[in-house]
């Protein structure tokens, strides 16, 4: 039999700074950034369900949240650089064309282990906008299924800073983080299932050329493209599932039955609801719950009822809302899902690292309210502009209560500081803060930017 492999720790990093966009206590309450914007706070809170941004600081850059969360991951479980193969980074906000945040990281963590201290592992950057993070792991997953790791665990790290122009529709949507992944043979947190579901086509939905530090994007185009290919991810997902007798649907039951938690990327989290809900529905259709569905809200609209596309989007869009709104829909999606998108609500997107984020966030929720899931099968659903979606699964494993109570999530995002809009606005620029200062916040502990010479070439340092 093989030997299960999979995540065996997490460790996240989130900007100590955040810009606030809604008040979760007060969302009709204005803020500097919804009166700046003319915009309704509660359309961030519940339109999109963004209440706070996470700001780099002036010294942070992706490598630095890269290396900060890499760093964290390998202190708290005590390891050696040459147990480390591999530190693989994931990420669509690169510094370097050809150099790597995996080379970078590298020196970084050499500052802190001794020169030549990793000179025994391998690094790469993998990018393919936010779904990278899942390539990077199913490389490791397929190393180490290969049998090549001789007893080494790897590092997957996905790291971003997720960036729209200033006053665009995009800007509620930023974010930054990095979350690393420590994966191994016989895992303490989850083992993955060697089935893997891919959906991909070319898609001008988002991207960000070489010459822009934002993001260009069809915002509504790209919301269809990520439930699209998040579906055809996950029927690939079933069929080969279906085929490898990992799961096995019994009269009357769905798919989704199959699952407990349920991680997504979170752009926002209204999208990964409503990714969920478009699931939920494809899966339930032909099920006698389907029909109870439509007997509370009707039948769906289709697309031979209406003159134009747009009336019947529209009209597809509203009957998606109320599905929403149904109790059937809000046990699922309460039980599965909630959980783990309140890392997006609380920090933005973070792009690569969001799924992961969203998932640390999720086993650490569970966790924390005692909830009984050893055995039990959970999912993740990748999406990446482009356009490129990717279904996984995975098995909760012994130990996953002990290792994800540790995380330390929920109090890295309590630990952090507002900024002023003036603040954001130069953060965002790369103009002058306010007062001429350096940084917002003074670094601690931890790795930071020094300075990038005419050449572009990047110098790091770890401060005490
Ligand atoms: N109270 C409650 N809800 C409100 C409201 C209010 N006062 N005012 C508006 N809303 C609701 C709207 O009804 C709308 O809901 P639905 O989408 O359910 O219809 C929602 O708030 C958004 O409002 P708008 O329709 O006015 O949309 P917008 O112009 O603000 O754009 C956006 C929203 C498209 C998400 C935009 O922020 C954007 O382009 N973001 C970046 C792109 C993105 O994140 N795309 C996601 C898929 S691509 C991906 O996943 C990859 C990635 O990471 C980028």
């Amino acid at each position: 039999m093989r030997v299960p492999v999979g995540i065996d720790d997490i460790a996240i990093y989130v900007p100590r700074l955040y810009l606030e966009l809604a008040d979760e206590n007060h969302p009709d309450k204005p803020t500097e950034f919804s009166q700046s914007r003319k915009s309704d706070p509660a359309k961030y809170l519940h339109g999109i369900g963004i209440a706070k941004m996470s700001i780099p600081d002036t010294y942070q850059d992706s490598s630095v949240l890269a290396a900060n969360a890499i760093y964290e991951l390998i202190d708290r479980n005590k390891l050696s650089p040459i147990d480390i193969a591999r530190i693989d980074i994931a990420t669509e906000t690169g510094v370097d064309e050809s150099k790597p945040v995996a080379a970078y990281v590298h020196g970084m963590l050499e500052q802190k282990f001794g020169k030549g201290s990793f000179k025994r592992t391998s690094g790469v950057e993998y990018k393919f906008a936010c779904v990278s993070t899942a390539d990077a792991l199913e490389s490791s997953l397929d190393w180490a299924w290969a049998g090549r790791s001789n007893g080494r665990c790897s590092i997957v790290c996905a790291t971003d800073i997720a960036k729209y122009p200033l006053n665009g529709p995009g800007e509620p949507t930023q974010g930054a983080g990095a979350v690393a992944l420590l994966v191994k043979e016989n895992p303490r947190l989850v083992a993955f299932d060697s089935v893997i579901g891919t959906y991909m086509e070319d898609e001008d939905d988002f991207w960000r050329p070489l010459f822009s530090t934002t993001a260009v994007v069809h915002g509504k185009h790209s919301e269809k493209c990520y439930l699209k290919a998040m579906e055809g991810a996950v029927d690939n997902w079933a069929e080969q599932a279906i085929a490898s007798g990992i799961i096995q649907n019994a009269p009357g039951e769905s798919l989704v039955d199959q699952f407990g938690p349920m991680s997504f990327h979170v752009p926002y989290p209204k999208m990964a609801e409503k990714g969920f809900a478009y699931l939920l529905r494809h899966f339930w259709r032909g099920l006698s719950r389907w029909d109870e569905v439509v007997k509370e809200i009707g039948i769906e609209p289709k697309q031979l009822g209406f003159k134009t596309r747009e009336e019947f989007e529209k009209a597809e869009s509203d009957y998606m809302k109320h599905f929403m709104e149904t109790s059937r829909f809000q046990t699922e999606y309460k039980d599965k899902v909630a959980d783990g998108l309140t890392h997006a609500r609380e920090s933005g997107n973070s792009y690569s690292a969001s799924e992961k984020s969203c998932l640390s966030m999720l086993l650490e929720t569970k966790s924390k309210k005692n909830a009984d899931l050893v055995g039990k099968r959970g999912g993740s659903g990748n999406y990446g502009s482009g356009s490129k979606a990717k279904a996984s699964s995975w098995v909760l494993q012994e130990d996953w209560k002990t290792v994800a109570k540790k995380f330390g999530h929920a109090e890295k995002l309590q630990h952090r500081k507002p900024i002023s809009l003036a603040e954001y606005e130069a953060l965002h620029d790369g103009t002058s803060l306010p007062e001429a200062r350096k940084f917002v916040s003074e670094p601690e502990n931890e790795f930071v930017l020094l300075d990038v010479t005419p050449q572009g070439y990047r110098h790091y340092k770890f401060t005490d």
